[in-house]
């Protein structure tokens, strides 16, 4: 693709002025005056010098739009996820996963935490159960009355509110006071068509979305933050006492029933309207992925042998990394001006919170180096950390305009940048699009991993318990929720695609992806009712 002409004259201010000059001629009927003639001749002159200059600018110009070139085309290099590369990746993944399983730290990785949720809803749990449902720059609360197998999800009613930013790196007492103060004006609220069973303390399943070290269904150690929250005095400590000293301080009267992480809320939540859910994943402000796993392919667990004989696990996958992902110059100032450098790579490279950054840090680069939008003066939003959000990647990405109206509207809402040239704007479309079909893709290779884990596609002899799931399901259905998957059309094509282009026909047609109808919010609720304390299912 060639930079046009005002792309050109924006990468030098002086062509643009040796464009817009021009020569005046003398009116041929009028009488030349030696000092007219000294005048035409230093008008010519002048005339000359500009040609010069502007054939300079347009050498510097075409100079600064191959040296584009040059960087777009290094850049989606340094991106390409072929197919081999995303079959290396996935079976690095299906390791790790295996290394994981194996003893604690056996992977550096991938945590691979036993959640102590033996049981998926079934579908005949009822009453009124609430739900907390922390992980990203907002929490929702929730309640919902379940009505049993007949009636299913009688009535549901939540409030989605946002953290204030001081509160994600403050201290853990704050938070969770923040949070207690919302559960109880929610619960306050408590209205028609909502039953708590009289003499029982009401319910709530606590998805806190975050690494956790459970120690029981309802307990568990924080073991880092993620996704922007740096609140040191959390680590290490019990979150659900935590959580309750809160709801304490509080006086109020409901308890945690189960604490899960989101992935397992979406899991239990695809499972209570399709049994073949077989594993879930986020792809929202962060991601990560759970599945069911034989517990004797669990080396590592402990704990008494559940009686279903499996055990959902929830991986981490955030913090996967491999030399075989194609990490850039992007990768790495967002990681290293990160709050976390160092850690969760791959959710680095495919989730919501970074994916705007990493398109953000590659036009600073192209801005400075090659003069992109007219440089090297740039606009100081350019170089705003986080000042452009996944959302408006996503708008980018999907203007179909013949001008591509709407990219040139937020580069001007969002840097400040008026008066892009169409050439400027595709390169910032291009490079959306090349960010976003890597993290798509990458996330495919994480599901494929998944799947030859579980061996959905290996058969009996490559894994434990691939003659389990292969002899009973036909149709592998993946729970999907979050924000990035749900808004994101473009990221869910090339997901797809990228699925179906690992597996073979039928191995693709058998993997269904579903967005989860209500987020983890429901079936973290459907866990604290599989795991109250009044329990009678
Ligand atoms: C967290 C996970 C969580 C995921 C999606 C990651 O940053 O580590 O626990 O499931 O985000 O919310």
């Amino acid at each position: 693709m060639a930079i046009g002409s005002r792309a050109v004259s924006y990468a030098n201010p002086a062509c643009v002025k040796s464009v817009v000059v021009r020569s005046q001629s003398v009116p041929r009927w009028r009488a030349l005056s030696s000092q007219s003639i000294a005048r035409q001749q230093q008008q010519q002159n002048l005339t000359k010098t500009k040609k010069q200059k502007s054939s300079k600018c347009s050498n510097h110009s075409s100079t600064a739009a191959a040296q584009i070139h040059l960087l777009l085309s290094q850049f989606r290099q340094a991106s390409a996820t072929p197919l081999h590369r995303l079959r290396q990746l996935a079976d690095a993944m299906t390791a790790e996963m295996h290394s994981g399983l194996m003893s604690e730290g056996g992977s550096e990785q991938l945590k691979m935490l036993p959640t102590y949720v033996e049981n998926l809803p079934h579908g005949d749990e009822e009453g009124l159960f609430y739900a907390v449902d922390l992980g990203g720059t907002n929490f929702r609360v929730l309640r919902v009355q379940l009505g049993g197998k007949e009636k299913r999800i009688v009535k549901q009613e939540y409030q989605e509110v946002a953290i204030p930013p001081e509160l994600m790196q403050g201290t853990s007492k704050e938070l969770f006071d923040f949070i207690a103060k919302k559960l109880a004006s929610f619960v306050a609220r408590e209205g028609e068509g909502f039953e708590a069973h009289s003499g029982h303390v009401r319910e709530l399943g606590f998805a806190f979305s975050f690494p956790v070290l459970q120690t029981s269904v309802k307990s568990g150690i924080l073991v880092h933050w993620t996704k922007g929250f740096k609140i040191n005095d959390a680590i290490g400590k019990d979150i659900v006492a935590a959580f309750e000293e809160a709801i304490g301080r509080k006086g109020d009267h409901i308890r945690v029933a189960a604490l899960v992480n989101d992935t397992v809320g979406t899991l239990a939540g695809g499972r209570y309207w399709n049994e073949d859910t077989m594993l879930s994943v986020i792809l929202g402000t962060g991601t990560n992925a759970c599945y069911v796993e034989r517990v004797d392919a669990v080396p590592k667990w402990r704990g008494a042998p559940p009686k279903s004989g499996e055990m959902i696990i929830n991986m981490e996958w955030g913090n996967f990394r491999s030399p075989y992902l194609p990490r850039t110059f992007a990768d790495e100032e967002v990681d290293i001006d990160s709050v976390n450098p160092g850690d969760q790579w791959f959710e680095k490279m495919i989730s919501g919170m970074y994916l705007g950054e990493i398109v953000r840090c590659v036009l600073a680069k192209f801005a400075q180096e090659a003069a992109l939008f007219g440089g090297p003066i740039i606009s100081p939003k350019l170089l705003e950390p986080f000042s452009l959000g996944t959302p408006y990647v996503s708008k980018i990405h999907s203007d179909e305009s013949a001008d591509l109206t709407e990219v040139a509207k937020i580069l001007e809402d969002v840097f400040e940048i008026r008066r892009t040239t169409f050439q400027e704007r595709k390169i910032v479309h291009d490079i959306c699009d090349i960010i976003a079909e890597r993290g798509a893709r990458l996330a495919a290779a994480g599901i494929v991993g998944i799947l030859n884990k579980i061996g959905r596609f290996h058969g009996p002899t490559t894994t434990t318990n691939g003659s389990y799931l292969s002899s009973r399901r036909s149709k592998t259905v993946v729970a999907m929720d979050g924000g990035l998957y749900e808004h994101y059309t473009q990221y869910q094509v090339y997901m797809r695609a990228a699925i179906d282009e690992m597996l073979s026909e039928t191995a693709a047609q058998s993997v269904v992806i579903e967005l989860s109808k209500d987020g983890s919010g429901i079936g973290t609720a459907l866990l604290a009712a599989s795991h109250s304390q009044y329990h009678r299912f």
